[in-house]
This record gives C-alpha cells, sequence and structure tokens, in this order.
C-alpha cells in the first residue's frame, strides 16, 4: 500500500459488516451529528461554520502561549503570502472571531451557536486520541448569567442522553476570576514548594508557568504530593462563589446529576468562573467525553468589547467509542427496494420505476451493467435491501411487478400502477 492516511488520522468509511471496527462508520457520524444538530435547534442555537484555519495569533491570545495546546501540538505553517496559520486546535476561538466580525450580536443577544468541527493536535495518537479528530460544541455568548452555564451544561448531558450513553460522570469545577486565580496560584505553588525542588529545571518551570494544570496530572508522584492542596473554592470571590451556587442549583432543578470535581480545571487558558468535563468509564485511559466552561475574558482578549460568553466542545470519536461499547451504534440504513432486471425489452421501464420510487423519498437501487439475473440478485443482498422488485418479460406484458421479500424469501405478483400509489401513499 503506497500511502496509507496520516498518523493519528482516520477515514470515516460505508458500513461493511466485514469489518470489525465499527468506530468509524459514516451512518453512525451522521447520525450523531444529526442528532446534535437537531438537539441544538430545540434549545434555539444556530449553526456556524468557521474556516479550518486561521491566523495563529487567534490561538496563542486565546488559548495561551502557555498551555500545550499552543506550545505543543499546533499545526503551524506560513503560507506562500509569508502569514502564520494554523490548523484550528478548537473551536472556540474561531467563533468568537466570527461572531465579532459579523457583529452577530447585533440584535442584542444572547446569541447561541452550535457546531460540528474538525480539531488539529499534534498528540502521541492512541484510542480516543487523534491528531485529526472532531467536536460538535455550542457556544451562548453575550451573558454572564448563570443560567446561561447550566443551559450548557444541560445541553451537553440531553446530547449524551438522547444517544443513549449510560453511566455519565458530570464533573463541575469554579476556577474564578483573575485575582482568584493569581491568590490560588500562590497558594498550590506554596504546598507544592517541596515537591518542586526535587523535579527538573523544565517541569518546575511548567509548574510556574501554569500551576493549576498540576491539578488534573496523572502522574503518581504529582498526585501524593497534591493531597491536602489547598482548593480552588476556598478561594472564589464572593460573586463567583453566588454564581457557582446558583449553577448547582439550576442543574439539581434540571434533574442533571453532577459532581464538584476541584480538579477540573482544564487546558485551554480563557476558562474564568464554570468549568466542566462529561466523563465516562468506558473511555480507557481518555476519560473526557466534553469539556467546556465559561469564558469572560475572550473576546476582549482579541479586541472586541467584554462580552460574558460560555460553551463546550465534545469529542465525536469519544461519544462513538463509548455508544460501542455499550452497544448503542444505530443500525447502518438499508434501501428500501432493489429493482431487478429480468429481460433487456424492461430495462427502461426498470429506469422508470427506479425514478417514480426515488421521487417518493423512497431509497432504491438497481443494477447499471446488463449483469445477470444471479448477479443482480447478489447485488440485492449485499445493498441489505428490504424487498427486490422484479420486472421482466411477464411483468411488462401484464402490467405487473414481482415483489420478492429478501428477507422471508417469499414473492407475490402485483398491479404495477397499484404498487405504485401504494408506495406513493405510504
Ligand atoms: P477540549 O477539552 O480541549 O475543549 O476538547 C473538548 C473535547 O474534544 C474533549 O473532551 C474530547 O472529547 C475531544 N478531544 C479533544 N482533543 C481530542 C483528540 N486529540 N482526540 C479526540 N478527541 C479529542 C475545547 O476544545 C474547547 N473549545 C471547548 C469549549 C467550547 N469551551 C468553551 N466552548
Amino acid at each position: 500500500m503506497p500511502y496509507q492516511s496520516p498518523r493519528g488520522t482516520n477515514d470515516v468509511l460505508p458500513y461493511d459488516a466485514s469489518r470489525s471496527e465499527r468506530t468509524f462508520d459514516s451512518h453512525v457520524w451522521r447520525w450523531v451529528e444529526d442528532t446534535f444538530a437537531q438537539l441544538s435547534n430545540q434549545f434555539g442555537y444556530s449553526e456556524i461554520r468557521t474556516p479550518i484555519f486561521e491566523d495563529t495569533e487567534l490561538f496563542t491570545r486565546t488559548s495561551g502561549d502557555t498551555s500545550e495546546i499552543v506550545t505543543k501540538q499546533m499545526y503551524s505553517f506560513l503560507d506562500k503570502g509569508d502569514r502564520s496559520i494554523s490548523l484550528k486546535p478548537e473551536g472556540t476561538a474561531p467563533v468568537m472571531r466570527a461572531y465579532l466580525q459579523h457583529n452577530l450580536g447585533a440584535s442584542g443577544g444572547p446569541t447561541r451557536l452550535w457546531y460540528f468541527t474538525h480539531i488539529f493536535r499534534y498528540e502521541r495518537p492512541q484510542r480516543g486520541r487523534y491528531r485529526q479528530a472532531h467536536q460538535v460544541g455550542a457556544e451562548l455568548i453575550g451573558t454572564d448569567s448563570p443560567a446561561a452555564d447550566a443551559e450548557m451544561i444541560e445541553l451537553a448531558y440531553r446530547f449524551y442522553e438522547r444517544l443513549g450513553v449510560r453511566g455519565l460522570k458530570v464533573s463541575l469545577n469554579s476556577i474564578g476570576r483573575t485575582e482568584t486565580r493569581v491568590a490560588y496560584r500562590d497558594a498550590l505553588l506554596k504546598h507544592m514548594e517541596s515537591y518542586l525542588a526535587d523535579q527538573g529545571t523544565e517541569a518546575r518551570a511548567q509548574a510556574e508557568r501554569n500551576p493549576l494544570r498540576m491539578l488534573d496530572s496523572k502522574d503518581p508522584a504529582m498526585r501524593a504530593a497534591l493531597q491536602g492542596a489547598p482548593s480552588v473554592l476556598d478561594y472564589l470571590e464572593s460573586e463567583s462563589a453566588a454564581n457557582f451556587a446558583q449553577v448547582q442549583s439550576l442543574l439539581t432543578e434540571a434533574g442533571v446529576p453532577y459532581a464538584v470535581t476541584p480538579e477540573i480545571v482544564r487546558g485551554l487558558d480563557y476558562y474564568t468562573d464554570t468549568v466542566f468535563e462529561v466523563q465516562s468509564t468506558n473511555l480507557g485511559a481518555q476519560t473526557a467525553l466534553c469539556g467546556g466552561g465559561r469564558y469572560d475574558n475572550l473576546i476582549k482578549e482579541i479586541g472586541g468589547p467584554a462580552t460574558p460568553s460560555v460553551g463546550f466542545g465534545a469529542g465525536v470519536e469519544r461519544v462513538i467509542i463509548v455508544m460501542e461499547s455499550q452497544g448503542l451504534l444505530p443500525e447502518a440504513p438499508r434501501p428500501d427496494y432493489y429493482v431487478v432486471c429480468a429481460s433487456a425489452e424492461a430495462e427502461a421501464k426498470v429506469r422508470e420505476l427506479v425514478r417514480s420510487l426515488r421521487a417518493t423519498g423512497a431509497a432504491c437501487g438497481t443494477d447499471i451493467q446488463g449483469r445477470s439475473l444471479r448477479a443482480q440478485f447478489k447485488a440485492a443482498d449485499r445493498s441489505g435491501a428490504k424487498r427486490a422488485l422484479i420486472l421482466g418479460e411477464d411483468e411488462l406484458a401484464g402490467g405487473t411487478l414481482t415483489v420478492k421479500d429478501l428477507g422471508a424469501g417469499t414473492q407475490e405478483t402485483v398491479n404495477y400502477n397499484d404498487f405504485l400509489s401504494d408506495v406513493a401513499r405510504a
């Protein structure tokens, strides 16, 4: 095989029963995307699509130039006009750029947007972690109401619920505003002082650049050192604390189960106050199905007016992995009919029938190569069609049609015109 898809990327393929891997079946992706689109529309969100690449600076200014995503994982390059361009590592900053550029808040807001996007991160690939991954996501722009945070979390939760996913855990935290962060940073670094003294220069520098990231470290020694560390929740300003309490009471009212988890800090620097993740135990090492939170300073950071906002991104590959492990994958769609041509004279009539059936909305396959009857029945079986419709000399002469149930193997002859009007009426 001369060429393979690049490491960490996947092809999303048509269903084929002989393939054991089901995560990349295109009908499953279509199902997940359509479910999200429909639910988001029900919540009053409209779709937005942004380019696959943006000016690099959009991400360095927003995701944070100390975040791992920006420092290590971005696919950045100079284009032929010497501009620094990056494939989008996440969907939020581009949506905010578009919101500002097109003045989407002009009608008074808040503005509710949903999206499906590719994301690109140069990570070490493993199951559930890819270099080209995909998210569905939503952003609620232009309000600092705790009801917005609750609405976002509820939307994410209902998405998984609608897909039938079980065993979800919603982890909720508040990381406060800048002042909280400064005070908490110092307290955390102080707690970790003796542990960090024994670490290498790079690890120490990293901890000092972004102390909060220590909290979600998976390193057992770091985890042990974190025992008894102060909690960010003890450092919240009173407004943040009141908002956080309000978010929780709204979630309780909505029947969305959650657990306050002070270790959730998120890997992007733009968050303020509420942050959350939805996790599943069926994901192995990658536990996060979805992550999000409030980002009140992002729009200001890219030159707009202060615009408090909240949103989330949900990994498409990851939810499908969980659905597969829970036996929730939808069946591949099957055509309603496969029209079989039993004699050369019937060819034009076959084309007419196929056209008429498709016009009624039915899914219908047929042979276009003049193949033998046997080959056509084989193709009908392979297509998964529920019924074969056979047109040959006898049917032409009698104005009839032979209908064969491909599951049961039974067949009957019916009047051609009656059959078509029945299908049109159904
Ligand atoms: P994030 O936590 O970086 O947040 O990504 C959200 C979700 O995307 C993750 O929980 C995971 O399911 C999926 N994901 C991320 N990276 C990968 C990967 N390499 N392979 C597979 N799946 C992945 C964001 O991107 C924010 N923009 C979310 C947000 C929206 N915050 C506010 N609004």
